[in-house]
């Protein structure tokens, strides 16, 4: 059992969500703010991630921790936002969550600007806005502790995770237009009973991430949650790693870096931001900033 891990990483995803997305603030000094956050997050309902920039701000560095990058080794270029540090915060009551996320904002206002919220929310079974069962493949139980959570580090490193977070914007028109063969291709399972297709096109999307044929193989948490602002919506994407490194061999493979062939979700889908986080532990139920000497 690991209990230095900030729990809602590893629980299912919530009924609703919200995202919120921080820069620092010219000059500021971000340990103080940092501080108070910690008397607030318990890592349950405020999943805490830190980017490189407020890293290096606190004047620590983590090793594996880095500015999430623009491109993958193909054309495509992909939007990197970088934020200094990423809340998600989860619950089941719309009022709570603004209420928890008014607090954060102002415990962390002398330091950081608020870039950005999103609100997430479960949708059906847990599908995404496309109709198809999202999370299907993720490891479980040992597994999913193995693919998300850092251990032999030693203290202090030991039970954080690396998330990568990416907010993808459906076109929806676009989908919609597409025959339903062509939608299941896409994604490579049918989406009335999410079996896997047999002969699914190299471009689809679980062609292209299947975690087991990558070596070495590259699993992940996912814990994306479908957002929506208006009528527009998608998928706020969200992996944890113990490292970066399987999320980039996926996201490799999606932009076509290793033969030409294009992640068929780009058809209908595109990421307008792209940010690395590192997810500190817990101990005794508060966040463990040891590894930054605080
Ligand atoms: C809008 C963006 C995306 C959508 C709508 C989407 C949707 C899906 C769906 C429906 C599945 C099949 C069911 C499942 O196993 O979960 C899936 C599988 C998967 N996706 Fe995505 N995904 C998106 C982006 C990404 C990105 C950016 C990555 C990684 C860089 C990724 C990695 C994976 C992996 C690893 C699997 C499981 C593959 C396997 O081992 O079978 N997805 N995704």
């Amino acid at each position: 059992m690991m209990n230095n891990v900030q729990p809602g990483i590893l629980a299912p995803v919530p009924k609703l969500a919200r995202y919120l997305s921080f820069s620092l603030k010219a000059g500021s000094r971000p340990a103080r703010a940092i501080r108070l956050l910690v008397g607030l997050a318990n890592g349950e309902s405020i999943v805490v991630g830190l980017g490189q920039s407020l890293v290096h701000a606190l004047g620590g560095n983590i090793s594996g921790l880095r500015v999430f990058p623009t491109q993958f080794g193909s054309g495509l270029i992909l939007p990197s936002s970088s934020s200094a540090l990423w809340f998600w915060l989860r619950g089941d009551d719309r009022g709570e969550l603004l209420h928890l996320s008014r607090k954060a904002a102002a415990a962390t206002a002398s330091a950081f600007d608020l870039e950005s919220v999103i609100d997430g929310f479960k949708h059906d079974t847990g599908r995404d806005l496309t109709g198809y069962v999202d999370g299907t493949e993720n490891p479980k139980g040992n597994k999913a502790r193995h693919a998300a959570i850092v251990q032999g580090y030693g203290a202090g490193l030991d039970g954080s995770s690396f998330v990568a977070v990416q907010q993808w914007v459906h076109d929806f028109e676009r989908f919609e237009s597409m025959p339903s063969k062509e939608q299941d291709n896409s994604i490579g399972r049918r989406k009335s009973d999410d079996k896997e297709l047999t002969g699914a096109p190299r471009s689809s999307h679980v062609k292209r991430t299947a975690q087991e044929s990558f070596s070495p193989e590259a699993f992940l948490l996912r814990r994306s949650m479908p957002w929506s602002d208006g009528n527009a919506g998608g998928l706020n994407f969200v992996a944890f790693g113990k490292s970066f490194d399987a999320f980039e061999a996926q996201l490799k493979r999606m932009v076509g870096a290793e033969d030409g062939v294009t992640d068929a979700l780009f058809k209908f889908t595109r990421p307008v931001t792209g940010s690395y986080f590192w997810c500190p532990p817990m101990t005794k139920g508060r966040l463990d900033l040891r590894a930054l000497s605080m």
